[in-house]
């Protein structure tokens, strides 16, 4: 017995930043930044705390699976930073929704979400936990380095979340890493206090080569796709809705190309939101599930890549 969907939730940062806005301080313009990538703005991160949007959408999607805080069993927070090291992301919702179940952060990138879909189905399955509630919650404003016009247009912030109960809808996963420290890689600032490191500081920010992601990207989904499907016994074809991180409406596009995948199937908020990291696919299925998109037994398949280099999919059936 593993798990179904049972609710989801999301909150966004109330600031919009549009391309013609990044326009006015960055050497760039809409036109360069839709063609190339698909979106056309993106929220961001004011005076909120992360954790303050993190607790929302969490909250919202409890009141959706009609869950309470003590019937969750375990909580799960996908994201690269929270606004402290510690506590963690997702102690600080459970502290705002008075839960005293196991609470941990988990950093797999863009993957993150994903990720924490197989952890709850590995406590799921061997009976730790009932219901678990996942949270993906990125400030990548906080995160990328804004004299970078390479990589800062790319971003934005938000956070979406699901609750997991014990039945019967997930078919199948593949988690993957290709090693790569390089191709996408963020310092910290560890060590910037002690006056024992004599480590150079490097600047606290995405570095990205845009191109080699690319690449990676357009393989790392189809063969997860692939994978996938044959792990569930399943074809492409038998998926009824793709949910891809929203990184790049031409990486979606090529691979969906390439792995021979019906457009009509493919899910796209990207326009709206840029790239939310962990946070991506999880507010991509609140937001087709609040609008209905979902009839009971589709399947759907969630496929991501990103910083690691990790690159996964995960197939549930929707029966909530
Ligand atoms: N505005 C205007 N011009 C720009 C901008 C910008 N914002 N950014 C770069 N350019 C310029 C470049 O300097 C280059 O100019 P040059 O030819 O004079 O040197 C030109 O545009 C073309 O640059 P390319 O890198 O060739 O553009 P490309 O078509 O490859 O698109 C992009 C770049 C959008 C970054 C693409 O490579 C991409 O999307 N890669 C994947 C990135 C990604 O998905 N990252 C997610 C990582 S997951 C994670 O971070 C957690």
């Amino acid at each position: 017995m593993s798990f179904y969907i049972a609710g989801t939730g999301s909150a966004l940062p109330e600031k919009v930043v549009s391309n013609d806005d990044l326009a006015q301080f960055l050497d760039t313009s809409d036109e360069w930044i839709y063609t190339r990538t698909g979106i056309k703005r993106r929220h961001v991160l004011t005076d909120e705390r992360l954790a303050d949007l993190a607790i929302l959408s969490a909250k919202r999607a409890l009141e959706d699976a009609q869950v309470s805080a003590d019937e969750v069993g375990l909580i799960l927070c996908a994201t690269m930073r929270g606004d402290t090291f510690t506590p963690s992301l997702a102690c600080a919702i459970g502290e705002a929704i008075g839960s005293h179940a196991p609470a941990f952060d988990l950093n797999a990138a863009c993957v993150g979400a994903l990720y924490c879909m197989e952890v709850a189905d590995a406590f799921i399955s061997t009976g730790r936990a009932d219901t678990v509630l996942i949270v993906g919650a990125e400030a990548m404003s906080k995160l990328v380095d804004w004299e970078d016009r390479a990589s800062c247009v790319l971003f934005g912030d938000g956070s979406g979340a699901m609750v997991l109960k014990k039945g019967t809808g997930r078919l199948s996963a593949i988690l993957s890493t290709d090693p790569d420290t390089h191709t996408i890689r963020m310092p910290n600032i560890e060590g910037i206090n002690s006056p024992y490191n004599k480590n150079p500081q490097e600047k606290l920010a995405m570095h990205m080569d845009g191109g080699e992601v690319y690449k990676f990207a357009v393989n790392a989904m189809g063969h997860c796709i692939e994978e996938v499907c044959r792990r569930a016994n399943l074809t492409p074809a038998e998926i009824d809705w793709y949910l891809p991180h929203q990184a790049n409406a031409r990486i979606i596009e090529a691979s969906r190309k390439k792995f021979k995948i019906d457009k009509s199937k493919v899910l796209l908020n990207i326009s709206e939101y840029g790239n939310m990291s962990a946070t991506s696919v999880v507010v991509l299925l609140d937001e087709y599930a609040r609008k209905g998109t979902f009839k009971k037994g589709d399947r759907l398949l969630f496929v991501a890549f990103g910083g690691g280099l990790t690159s996964g999919a995960v197939i549930v059936e929707w029966n909530k």
